[in-house]
């Protein structure tokens, strides 16, 4: 790799980063597709195939130490806050197995009508408003309530448990790790979830939770700790997550006004909104890896034991794969090539099904609500974390389309 002073540097910190990723991955791509970043001792892969490839290949780039450059959220104890998602096989396919008996695609489909239900009520609000912030008003709500009633959180609880994830995944400038309102968010909600789960115990009741709790093969049951776990990475991996992808939809579709007027005009165009969205600014921007061996690539060996982060949101981008990479298109040929959105393999995102239902079902009650929006661009606010990338503040004025009453029932 060059050394010279023009040479690509990458830090996933800086908020330069956060504002515009894309032309840095560019320059990664092609200048340096095996990145080493000495000072903050990691690499970084971030062409397509390289990503997919490193996404697959769990022998040599393990999960072990979770998914995180944050130092607190990384080592040998990630699985406590992380569960599966920071372990590998075997012990990664016996909890994944035993997870899924509760968490079934059935489960997530089932959920469409409360799904749509909860929008409705949400868009009401944003009908009667007309000027609203769709982070907090939309964005921001959506997905933590339907973990939280998948879960069978009570509604009363939800908006604190909402409120602890954000301070979870928030990071002020120059901060390289987790927090301390971050861990102290992260013990109040293990001891939360620890506690309905002890309710669940005493009473069992139809939600995933109790589902969790009676989950068998062969004898093998989950304990209570890991399913505290788990509770805790599905508001980890699916809250803060959906949230972002609904926003960025909402945000790269004002950005290109002719692409909004697609879906408004014909709600048969959502799907592909969805998936565009998700292959051109993804939430989940890079997951680390620990090497377990050496590995040789582009001529250079990565040591064993050294972190590798798998750029997802450079592989979305990648000219190698998706034809002018850079446009935000909605007419792009069906099916898209593989996406590194949700992660490839056997970490693949296990809520995959259920994020794009969300985000179909919201956009579908959206269009049908309004006519068309606006957004203020002196009121945006970007949330500044190292995998999430996404907004905090997205204000926005709605334009409700003539005639329009908020239907009845969940259908
Ligand atoms: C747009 C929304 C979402 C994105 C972009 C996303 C992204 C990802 C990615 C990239 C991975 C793989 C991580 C890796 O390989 O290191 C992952 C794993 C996971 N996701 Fe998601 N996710 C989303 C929504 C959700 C939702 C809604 C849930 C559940 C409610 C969820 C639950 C999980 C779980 C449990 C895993 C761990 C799977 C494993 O390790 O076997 N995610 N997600």
């Amino acid at each position: 790799m060059s050394t010279t002073s023009d040479a690509v540097v990458y830090n996933p910190y800086e908020y330069e980063i956060h504002e515009d990723p894309y032309p840095t991955y560019q320059r990664l791509r092609d200048e340096a597709p095996l990145y080493r970043n000495d000072e903050m001792d990691f690499w970084a892969l971030s062409r397509h195939a390289d990503v997919l490839e490193g996404f697959r290949d769990f022998e040599r780039f393990s999960n072990a130490h979770g998914v995180s450059l944050d130092p607190a959220a990384s080592g040998p104890h990630a699985h406590k806050t992380m569960s599966f998602l920071a372990m590998d096989p075997p012990m990664h396919g016996r909890m994944r197995g035993l997870v899924s008996r509760g968490f079934t695609p059935r489960r997530v489909a089932e959920l469409e009508p409360r799904i749509r239900r909860i929008a409705r009520d949400y868009i009401t609000e944003m009908v009667e408003r007309g000027s609203v912030d769709f982070i907090a008003d939309f964005a921001g709500r959506l997905p933590m309530d339907v973990i939280s009633e998948m879960m069978g959180v009570p509604v009363a609880d939800r908006e604190e448990l909402r409120r602890l994830s954000d301070l979870l995944v928030h990071r002020e400038p120059g901060v390289h790790d987790v927090p301390p309102e971050g861990m102290a968010a992260a013990l109040e909600l293990v001891v939360y979830y620890a506690d309905m789960l002890a309710q669940r115990k005493a009473q069992p009741t139809d939600d995933l939770t109790s589902a969790l709790l009676a989950a068998e093969i062969d004898g093998d049951r989950l304990t209570d700790d890991e399913i505290t776990g788990f509770l805790f990475l599905m508001v980890v991996a699916g809250n803060e997550t959906t949230t972002k992808l609904l926003a960025n939809a909402w945000y790269w579709a004002w950005r290109n006004p002719d692409q909004r007027a697609k879906p408004f005009e014909d709600a048969s165009y959502i799907p592909m909104w969805v998936e565009e969205t998700l292959r051109y600014d993804t939430s989940s921007q890079m997951l680390a890896r620990v090497t377990t061996t050496d590995v040789e690539l582009y001529d250079r060996v990565i040591p064993a034991g050294d972190r590798v982060v798998l750029l997802a949101g450079s592989a979305n981008r990648d000219p190698r794969v998706f034809s002018d990479p850079d446009r935000y298109d909605l007419d792009r040929p069906e099916p898209l090539p593989q996406l590194a959105s949700f992660g490839f393999g056997r970490h693949f995102c296990m809520g995959a099904s259920l994020a794009r239902l969300e985000a179909r079902v919201a956009l579908e009650e959206l269009v049908r609500a309004f006519a068309t929006y606006d957004v203020d661009p002196s009121g945006i606010e970007r949330v500044h974390s190292v995998n999430v990338r996404g907004f905090a503040a997205v204000p926005t004025t709605v334009t409700v389309r003539p005639g329009y009453t908020v239907p009845e029932g969940d259908a």
